[in-house]
């Protein structure tokens, strides 16, 4: 897999975030954006904590941005965002009472809407797949958030819409914000340009520190679909466990760098701090080994542990050195361990170059399709989980062309939904 990483050039991206945007709106301006129109309409669907985020950069990235419409389960989860993006961009809001939907289907009515031209998918993972497939059969350009599916069969989804908007043309970026960053694309690309040698191993964490993220006690008007829909981190079916939703950024780093998928995986994991029912179906630490091509062996690890020590990164160890990097920094050490190179120049998190570059493509006529990389990212931790909750060693082939596991709910209403039964290694069936 040869990394397709931005439409700009590497000099551009190295830059600071509002430099980047300078510059892509200084060749963007001289066209037109779609016929006759200078607008670009934007639609949230999923208009949550990340979701707000990534609508406020959006906007932040383009003056021709607007946000049209908005799709969510919960009315209380669109007034907060509404409130959000109103304090920062009054004037490119331009949502109404009937540009706003709710529901499981909510995103069909804002996906069928002319005025939109950019979907942004920052539901929980596990609705990825579908709405990807949908937007794209209505011809709109998506961002998406990572990851990308929870299970091989939305993989395999993803995979077929890549493929899909290749051949329409369409644009898709996704939210896996360090391959915009200053410090990753010099550091990965002194790996891609041979100055460290070839690749032999690696590690990748994240071990977090803490143990709670959208965590609110059940309240007793939910129903059990609701419950599981605003905690969804810790509902297998909805984020995958947080190996394949958080860990997956460090597991992208290390697949862009080696530039290909593992081969196969042998991981363990468990659940052993955080125990009680509230916390849903999920582990608290996963450790797992990946193998990729030519014999390199990567350790991974991460928990979600209260006071356990956080670590978050990635280092490649090559023949001639080791790069190490996180979101706040990055340097190479020599094969001795000495600190031979560190990332000095200014970092932006990539946040907002991911819109910018997303938008430059569109008007450019030149798309961007990172769909099937995050596809194969997804699919790299959801491998790790399977590998853990069943106790076997796994091959990557086998989960992406045979695996038949769809962790998917029979049906789809705020209703009842049993909580699926914790994983346990040796017992769990392999699907
Ligand atoms: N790139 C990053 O660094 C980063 C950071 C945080 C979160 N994320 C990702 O963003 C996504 C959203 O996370 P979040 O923190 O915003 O969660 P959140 O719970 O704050 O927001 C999710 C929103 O989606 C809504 N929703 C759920 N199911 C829906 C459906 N079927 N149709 C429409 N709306 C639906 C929820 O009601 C909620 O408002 C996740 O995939 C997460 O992994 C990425």
């Amino acid at each position: 897999m040869k990394t397709r990483t931005n439409q700009m050039s590497r000099r551009d991206l190295l830059k600071t975030g509002a430099a980047v945007s300078a510059a892509a709106l200084a060749s963007a301006r001289s066209r037109a954006f779609a016929a006759g129109s200078d607008k670009i309409g934007v639609a949230l669907i999923g208009c949550g904590s990340r979701g707000t985020t990534d609508a406020l950069d959006c906007l932040k990235s383009d003056p021709a941005a607007e946000i049209v419409a908005m799709a969510d389960i919960f009315q209380d989860r669109v007034d907060s965002s509404l409130v959000q993006i109103k304090k920062q961009f009054a004037g490119k809001l331009k949502v109404t009472p009937e540009t706003t939907f709710l529901g499981f289907d909510a995103y069909k009515k804002v996906i069928a809407m002319n005025e939109v031209d950019i979907v942004m998918l920052t539901t929980p993972p596990a609705f990825r797949p579908q709405m990807v497939r949908a937007a794209l059969e209505a011809g709109k350009h998506i961002f998406m958030e990572k990851p990308g599916a929870v299970d091989p069969v939305g993989v395999r989804s993803l995979m077929a819409s890549a493929e899909l908007a290749d051949n329409k043309r369409l644009s898709i970026v996704v939210g896996t914000q360090q391959r915009w960053q200053p410090q990753y694309l010099e550091l990965i690309g002194r790996i891609h340009d041979g100055r460290l040698g070839d690749i032999v191993g690696g590690q990748s964490y994240w071990n977090w520190g803490h143990a709670k993220w959208h965590f609110e006690q059940r309240k007793p008007e939910w129903s059990d679909m609701e419950w599981q829909i605003r905690c969804w981190p810790y509902f297998v079916w909805l984020s995958g466990d947080h190996i394949v939703e958080q860990h997956l950024h460090n597991m992208d780093v290390i697949n862009w760098a080696i530039g290909s998928p593992p081969v196969q995986c042998l991981a363990v994991g468990g659940r052993q701090a955080r125990t009680g029912p509230e916390f849903g179906n999920i582990y608290d630490h996963f450790t797992a080994e990946y193998e990729y091509p030519n014999g390199i062996r990567v350790m991974s690890m991460c928990s979600q542990i209260e006071g356990s020590t956080p670590r978050v990164g990635e280092r490649v160890l090559c023949t001639k050195g080791a790069t190490n990097t996180t979101r706040a920094d990055g340097y190479i050490e020599d094969v001795k361990g000495r600190k031979v190179f560190t990332y000095s120049d200014p970092i932006h998190s990539g946040e907002v170059a991911q819109f910018v570059n997303l938008i430059k493509s569109i008007r450019d006529r030149e798309p961007i399709n990172e769909c099937r990389r995050l596809a194969e990212s997804t699919l790299t931790v959801i491998l790790g989980r399977m590998s853990a909750y069943t106790g076997r060693a796994l091959k990557y082939d086998w989960a992406l062309k045979a695996s038949k596991l769809d962790l998917s709910p029979a049906k789809y209403e705020l209703g009842k939904m049993p909580v699926r039964a914790v994983a346990v290694p040796g017992k769990v069936q392999l699907i």
